[in-house]
C-alpha cells in the first residue's frame, strides 16, 4: 500500500435488521464509499442517520447484508473470522466517542492491550506505549487509571491505544462529541498531526461541522444513503 491508493472499496452496502419476521428495518440502502490511503475524510448526518452502522461495517465489527467491501486489498465478505479479527487488529485504530478503557487499569496498561494481543513482547510494548502516551501529552498521567481522568485526558489515552500496533486507518466515531470545545479542540489537533506527520488515513464521523470543515472531504450521509460530498475548507493550525 503506498499514498493514493485505495484503501477502502465499499460497493452497494446494505445493512437490514431482522427484527422479527416479516419485519426487516434496512438502514443502509446501497453505499458506496473509497478513501484512498492517506486521505482525511469526514462523516457528518442526523443521529440515526445510519452513520455508527456504516462504521461498524467500514471497521470489520459488523457485516454487510449484501455489497462489497474490500479493505486494504482484503475481501472482507470472504475473509474467516479470524482473519477479520487480525485485520482489525492489525490495520485498524478505533476511537469511540464512550473512549471504552478498561477501567481499574491503568492508562499505560490499557495503551499496552491492543499490543499485547497482536504478540508484542513486554519491554518492547511498554516502550511504544509509553512514547504513544507522550506523543497525546499525557506522560505524567500514564499510570492513573480512568476513572482518574477527565474526558479529553481519556480520548487522548484511547488515542494513544488506537495507534499502538501503528493501523494505517483510524476510525473515529464521534470521538469529540463527548467533550467541551476546547478539550476537542485539542483532540482533533492530534488526529491532524497524525494524518500530516504520519500520513495515517482517517475517517471521523463528527456532529461538528467546524470539524468536519477541517477535514479534505466531507460525506453527508441521510437516512442510509450518501446525500452529497465536497471539499473541506482546511486546518490552519492555532
Ligand atoms: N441492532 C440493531 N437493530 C435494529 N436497529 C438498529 C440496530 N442498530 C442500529 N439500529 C438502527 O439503525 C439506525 C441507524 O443507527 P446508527 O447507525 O447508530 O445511527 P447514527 O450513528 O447516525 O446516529 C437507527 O434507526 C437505529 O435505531
Ligand atoms: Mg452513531
Amino acid at each position: 500500500m503506498s499514498k493514493g491508493d485505495v484503501i477502502i472499496d465499499a460497493q452497494k452496502i446494505i445493512k437490514r435488521y431482522y427484527i422479527g419476521h416479516p419485519n426487516e428495518l434496512e438502514i443502509l440502502h446501497g453505499i458506496d464509499l473509497q478513501v484512498r490511503e492517506g486521505e482525511f475524510v469526514a462523516i457528518v448526518g442526523a443521529s440515526g442517520s445510519g452513520k455508527s452502522t456504516l462504521m461498524n461495517i467500514i471497521g470489520v465489527l459488523d457485516k454487510p447484508t449484501e455489497g462489497s467491501y474490500m479493505l486494504d486489498g482484503v475481501d472482507v465478505m470472504k475473509a474467516k473470522d479470524h482473519e477479520l479479527s487480525a485485520i482489525r487488529n492489525k490495520k485498524i485504530g478505533f476511537v469511540f466517542q464512550t473512549y471504552n478503557l478498561i477501567s481499574r487499569t491503568s492508562a499505560l496498561k490499557n495503551v499496552e492491550l491492543p499490543m499485547m494481543y497482536a504478540g508484542v513482547p513486554g519491554g518492547k510494548r511498554r516502550k511504544r506505549a509509553k512514547e504513544l502516551i507522550e506523543m497525546v501529552g499525557m506522560g505524567e498521567r500514564m499510570h492513573h487509571t480512568p476513572d482518574e481522568l477527565s474526558g479529553g485526558q481519556k480520548q487522548r489515552i484511547a488515542i494513544a491505544r488506537a495507534m499502538g500496533n501503528d493501523p494505517a486507518l483510524i476510525l473515529a466515531d464521534e470521538p469529540t462529541g463527548a467533550l467541551d470545545s476546547k478539550t476537542g479542540r485539542r483532540v482533533m489537533d492530534i488526529f491532524h498531526d497524525l494524518h500530516e506527520k504520519q500520513g495515517k488515513t482517517i475517517v471521523l464521523i463528527t456532529h461538528s461541522p467546524e470539524l468536519a470543515e477541517e477535514c479534505e472531504r466531507i460525506l453527508t450521509l441521510s437516512d442510509g444513503m450518501f446525500i452529497g460530498e465536497r471539499r473541506g475548507t482546511g486546518y490552519a493550525p492555532s
